[in-house]
């Protein structure tokens, strides 16, 4: 540490298209705010920057499917992203976003220098395009028959049932998931930044030179560096993104993963006019922190494009982890199967802390780890309300009723044995904190910080205070001696647990120091294992409750709210420039309520659903209506995959009468509504309910 004069944390730009959730929290934004809350305590000079990355294939497909321009859907998106880490008390010196000007220029003028030194090769290839939608098809967007399992909706780069890694052109009856054209070849030139070149210099700078990278960051850098790097293209085809700055790109932008990283240098370039000392002195601590699926990018690409640029320093470290389950599922933000920040905090108010703690004390440091709710409830429960909460309000309600609401003396001459221990736990913990913190091993920091307040708990629980007679009269009794030991010893106590706790706990950390009537200052981490942080005869204020228990409703709802927000992942083809949702349908003319008394509508559970032959947009399917089975053919093949219905609750049309389609006989309609970009959606009851119920 001490040959940096300098540290520079990045954390990973979240994409404008769609909220952050928990996993993100937990794997990138939480620890990295605990590293930068430590070294602001330590006064070392340190930036912390972050911004939205609002390029890239993801959002102009958002956008086409919500019938929006790509600048609308970043903005929207990055208001609630920015929002969300406020909320979190995520302290970034700014939080920016690439569709800036200055990123703009900053990765333009990156790719010039690269170009002007003759680094890239301008190679022309054969790639796939959507002739209606009229744009290039990444891999991703071209569905199609996995040639190895059958299963119809296998992605062009992978096959989500098998596992096989596919190429386009491996799929059979490839089609666009943008317009379901068939996909044909075209054209294409680009420009490829010759990664093999430095793969020499990676292999020297990472497998020897860092061998102190954690152990899942090193070791996939060594298995991209055994396999051998290829060439690689930095540019695409797209009018969203920043152009190429080339007179013969027309229609060309920079690859996304070329600008964003870059955008950490525009973001610091935002925030201070001294951006050079930290880009591009050598004496800078340069850490990125991500997730592990921006391991290549942040540990081999970017370092590589950075060599090559000359001017810019190399990352110190990239503690990246590995992901956060939900409830043992992994997440899943089309299927809507995660925990979004900015809904935690409506439902949550009051309790970011709560979910800091969590996500630090569960991080998925060195594997993929899960997060439950019952868990959430447990670790709030008996460990921030019954461990650290409980001491701390203990100690001030005692130091009230015991000490007259004044830190009380220390009478040096009558320590004993346990006090003695307390004295050196509390002068050891600041280093236990400090090294786990340097090391990026958050969770053991954050377990010694809670193992002080244990150990505080165990210490009033030996002493019991409470049973020793107060007398606030000189001469000061023994008892009171021994009463006033106790208790100011549980305070100096509290005020480390308030500088320990706050790169963790921020909040709480501030409410500690406001019952303590102690100013920001005393938050250094040099005060860290201090035993005079509250004078003698100090009158404190009464407690706060830092954390309330959870309860088990609460608990309940939220599984519930997890469970019924699944939704069916679509891979349907998404039409493009939807009728804007207030030009739907006139209202049809008004009936009386015996017309609608006629309708037999129950419920009915999907038992089994598979295509009708020949038919693109029908399934046919089996439903459970508890009284009876019925085959019923429904118009949704292009909305959902058969396998991912089964078992779904729906509302049946149950009277209808019976009809053929393609030979089949249905038996009913199952009711969906359509939203504003032609989506459907089931209607169902909020809880699974029995078959057969009459929907009233
Ligand atoms: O994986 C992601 O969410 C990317 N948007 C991360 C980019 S990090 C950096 F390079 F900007
Ligand atoms: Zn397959």
């Amino acid at each position: 540490m001490a040959e940096y004069k300098r540290i520079l944390v990045t954390a990973a730009l979240p994409y404008a298209n769609g909220p952050v959730h928990i996993g993100h929290m937990a794997g990138v934004y939480v620890p990295a705010d605990i590293y930068v809350r430590y070294q602001r305590a330590q006064k070392r000079d340190i930036k912390f920057v972050c911004g939205s990355d609002e390029h890239g294939v993801p959002i102009t497909i958002r956008a086409m499917k919500e019938g929006v321009t790509p600048q609308q859907v970043v903005d929207k998106y990055h208001a609630i992203i920015k929002e969300s880490f406020a909320q979190m008390n995520i302290s970034f010196d700014i939080y920016s976003r690439t569709s800036n000007k200055v990123h703009h220029e900053t990765a333009a003028d990156f790719f010039k220098k690269l170009y002007d030194d003759g680094l890239f090769e301008e190679k022309e290839s054969e790639q796939f395009y959507d002739e209606k939608a009229k744009v290039f098809l990444a891999d991703r967007y071209i569905v199609g028959t996995c040639p190895v399992c059958g299963n119809p909706n296998a992605y062009g780069d992978q096959c989500e049932r098998c596992g096989s890694s596919l190429s386009p052109e491996m799929l059979i009856n490839p089609r666009s998931t943008l317009s379901d054209a068939v996909p044909v070849k075209r054209k294409t030139k680009h420009w490829y930044f010759p990664l093999q070149n430095y793969e020499a210099w990676l292999k020297q700078w990472i497998l020897e030179d860092h061998k102190e990278w954690k152990n899942n960051v090193y070791g996939q850098c060594k298995s991209w560096l055994d396999n051998g790097l290829q060439p690689r293209a930095m540019t695409r085809d797209s009018n969203w993104g920043i152009k190429v700055p080339l007179p013969d790109a027309e229609g060309k932008v920079l690859y996304v993963w070329f600008d964003a990283p870059i955008g950490y240098i525009s973001a610091t370039k935002e925030l201070t006019d001294q951006w050079a000392d930290y880009w591009c002195k050598e004496d800078t601590k340069l850490v990125h922190f991500i997730g592990k699926d921006n391991i290549v990018f942040h540990c081999i690409i970017f370092p590589a494009m950075l060599k090559a640029h000359k001017d810019f320093v190399l990352p110190d470290n990239v503690p990246a982890n590995e992901f956060l389950n939900i409830e043992g599922e992994k997440v899943s933000t089309s299927r809507n199967w995660a925990v979004w920040v900015n809904e935690y905090v409506k439902d949550f108010p009051g309790c970011e802390d709560v979910l800091r703690y969590v996500l630090c004390s569960n991080a998925p440091e060195t594997k993929d780890n899960d997060f439950t709710w019952k868990d959430f409830q447990e670790k709030n429960n008996s460990e921030l309300v019954s461990i650290f909460g409980n001491f701390v309000n203990r100690t001030f309600v005692l130091m009230h009723k015991l000490c007259g609401g004044k830190v009380p003396s220390l009478h040096e001459d009558i320590l004993d044995e346990s006090d003695k221990r307390l004295i050196e736990e509390i002068q050891g913990a600041r280093d236990k904190v400090q090294g786990s913190i340097e090391e990026y091993k958050f969770r053991d920091a954050l377990f010694e910080v809670i193992d002080l307040a244990r150990k505080g708990n165990k210490y009033l629980q030996e002493k019991e205070p409470w049973k020793k007679v107060a007398s606030n009269q000189s001469p000061v009794t023994s008892d009171q001696k021994l009463i006033d030991n106790c208790l100011h010893l549980c305070l100096q106590l509290t005020a480390n647990l308030a500088i320990l706790i706050n790169p963790f706990l921020p909040a709480t950390s501030k409410k500690m120091l406001h019952m303590m009537k102690v100013v920001d200052k005393i938050l250094d981490w040099e005060n860290a294992g201090k035993l005079k942080l509250l004078s003698v005869g100090y009158s404190l204020r009464a407690p706060e409750l830092l954390f309330r228990k959870i309860e088990d409703a609460e608990i309940a709802a939220q599984v519930e709210k997890l469970k019924s927000g699944l939704v069916a992942s679509n891979q349907s083809p998404v039409t493009i420039n939807q009728q804007p949702a207030s030009e739907q349908p006139a209202i049809k003319s008004t009936i009386q309520y015996d017309d609608f008394a006629k309708l037999d509508l129950r419920t009915g559970t999907i038992l089994s659903a598979e295509k009708v032959e020949k038919a693109d947009k029908l399934l046919k399917l089996e439903i459970d209506l508890g009284f009876e089975k019925r085959t019923i053919v429904s118009g949704i093949a292009l909305h959902f995959k058969p396998e991912e219905i089964i078992g779904k609750q729906v509302v049946v049309v149950a009277n209808l009468a019976p009809r053929k389609m393609r030979g089949i006989e249905s038996n009913g309609m199952i009711l969906m509504a359509e939203d504003s970009s032609g989506k459907l959606h089931f209607v169902n009851p909020d809880n699974m309910i029995n078959p057969g119920a009459p929907v009233t």
